[in-house]
């Protein structure tokens, strides 16, 4: 099947990459030359595990542009993955899509029947604003051609993007016609069938159920992503909450969270109680939820509760190191760990930058270490001052506290007797949960976790 992706970032590329490695004939268009010229070049612009390799085996096979062309833009289908940023309002920004959108309406050649999928997180109505942003452009350039619009929104997780692509739980698709949906089946078949041989390095986990084709309206599908999101960040957000009240009543909110989380009907995940959620999807797309409300007068008090907790456990951190050091101003911190989760190298809405910005208000010196977000950190925050370290280790040195703030791989295996021996004082707050209380006590450090 020929296939068009516009937008080739993190849902984009990897997308394309996955459906030219099942054999579709993928081309990838985004704006931005930099990130064109860097895929061409068989590299991707951004971190994500297994993507520069199965780029490097598929590239060769793949087109890379800047811009549609008839040919692409008539493609058998045209996935839109281009960014819904948010607006001052919460609501989401469209611009991109509907450039995307113009931009096909622009090329579309005569007789084309292309599938145009919004495969960005959209709000409601998006298919359809697509929809006539398409047929007025084609009725203005005075062309006949019969493409119809999907929705078909993205469920993959940062840092597991390509394995979530290959083994999803379920493929959404909201379309009007018949065609629409027997294109997108088609289009996914290996997957939904999992006929394809495994790329190395992702072998297919034991006993893989056949992810569920859910066809729905094009609203329903548009409203379950946000839906989705909503109830995955509240998740988060009350393991927060009752970690909060574990604090005060001398419970442990990891103990509580498992025993919880073993019941079937809730499940363990998304139960980790910590620093709080960040990235580029929860935030935008509860306030986008929430915007959504507002227009049709109607409360979303859960949502709004869900971000209101996270904004309190950001704070939580800061408090615990005040309350640990007593003096922030003039400290020492080393704070292990920037992007908002492992494995990434985004850093959109990482709960790391947000307690940085606040130490260093409070006048403490700040020293950073994270695998693979620094050299990003460094290029879109100019202006926090803190000091880049080359490792854990070395952002410890004379730090009066060690503050863990993504749960990368090589934060829970560094020597913290090693660690110990470079610190003024010896506070350790860990806001993933996830280090050895017991060793770093019996090192003689004062520990501090979330909620316990
Ligand atoms: N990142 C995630 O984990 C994730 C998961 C599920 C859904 N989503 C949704 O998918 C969408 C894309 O997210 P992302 O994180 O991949 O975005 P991103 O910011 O990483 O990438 C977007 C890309 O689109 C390009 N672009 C913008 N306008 C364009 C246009 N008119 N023509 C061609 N290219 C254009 C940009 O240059 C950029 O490379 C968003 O709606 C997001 O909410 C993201």
């Amino acid at each position: 099947m020929r296939v068009t992706v516009v937008g080739t970032g993190y849902v984009g590329l990897t997308t394309a990459v996955a459906l030219a490695y099942l054999g579709h004939e993928v081309t990838c268009v985004d704006k931005n030359p930099a990130v064109v010229g860097s895929l061409s070049a068989g590299r991707p612009p951004f971190h994500e595990p297994g993507l520069a390799e199965l780029l490097g085996e598929t590239y060769r096979s793949m087109h890379f542009d800047v811009a549609l062309t008839p040919e692409t833009a008539g493609a058998d289908v045209l996935l839109i993955c281009v960014g819904t940023p948010p607006q001052e309002n919460g609501d989401a920004d469209l611009r991109y899509v509907e450039e995307a959108a113009a931009a096909i309406a622009e090329v579309l050649p005569a007789g084309a029947g292309t599938v145009v999928v919004n495969k960005s997180t959209v709000p409601v109505g998006s298919a359809r604003r697509v929809e006539s942003i398409i047929r007025d452009g084609l009725e203005r350039r005075g062309v006949e051609a019969r493409p119809s619009v999907a929705s078909n929104p993205e469920f993959l997780r940062e840092g597991s993007a390509l394995f979530d692509t290959f083994y999803p739980d379920r493929i959404v698709v909201g379309a009007a016609s018949d065609r629409a949906v027997n294109r997108m089946r088609a289009l996914y078949e290996p997957i939904l069938e999992q006929t394809f041989t495994p790329p190395t390095g992702l072998p297919r986990p034991d006993g893989q159920a056949l992810p569920v084709f859910l066809t729905t309206t094009p609203t329903s599908a548009e409203l379950c992503k946000y839906a989705a999101n909503a109830f995955l960040a509240m998740k988060i957000s009350f393991a927060n909450e009752i970690g909060g009240i574990a604090e005060r009543v001398g419970a442990d909110v990891t103990e509580v969270m498992r025993a919880v989380g073993l019941d079937r009907r809730i499940g363990l995940r998304y139960l980790g109680a910590g620093a709080g959620w960040g990235g580029s999807c929860f935030g935008k797309d509860v306030h986008a939820l929430l915007a959504l409300g507002e227009q049709y007068g109607y409360e979303l008090p859960l949502a709004a509760g869900t971000l209101r907790v996270n904004e309190r456990q950001r704070r939580a951190v800061v408090e615990k190191l005040q309350q640990a050091l007593k003096v922030v101003r003039g400290s020492t911190v080393a704070l292990w760990g920037l992007t908002f989760k492992p494995n990434t190298d985004d850093l959109r809405d990482a709960p790391a930058l947000d307690v940085a910005r606040r130490l260093v208000e409070l006048g403490a010196r700040v020293r950073v270490h994270d695998p693979v977000g620094m050299e990003r950190a460094r290029r879109e925050n100019p202006d926090l001052a803190v000091e880049y370290a080359d490792s854990p280790l070395t952002a410890a040195r004379d730090a009066d506290a060690v503050v863990l703030m993504t749960e990368w791989e090589a934060f829970l295996h560094v020597d913290w007797q090693a660690v110990a021996g470079q610190m003024r004082d010896r506070v350790v707050v860990d806001g993933r949960n996830v280090l050895d209380r017991d060793l770093l006590t019996r090192l003689g450090f004062r520990y501090w976790g979330i909620g316990r």
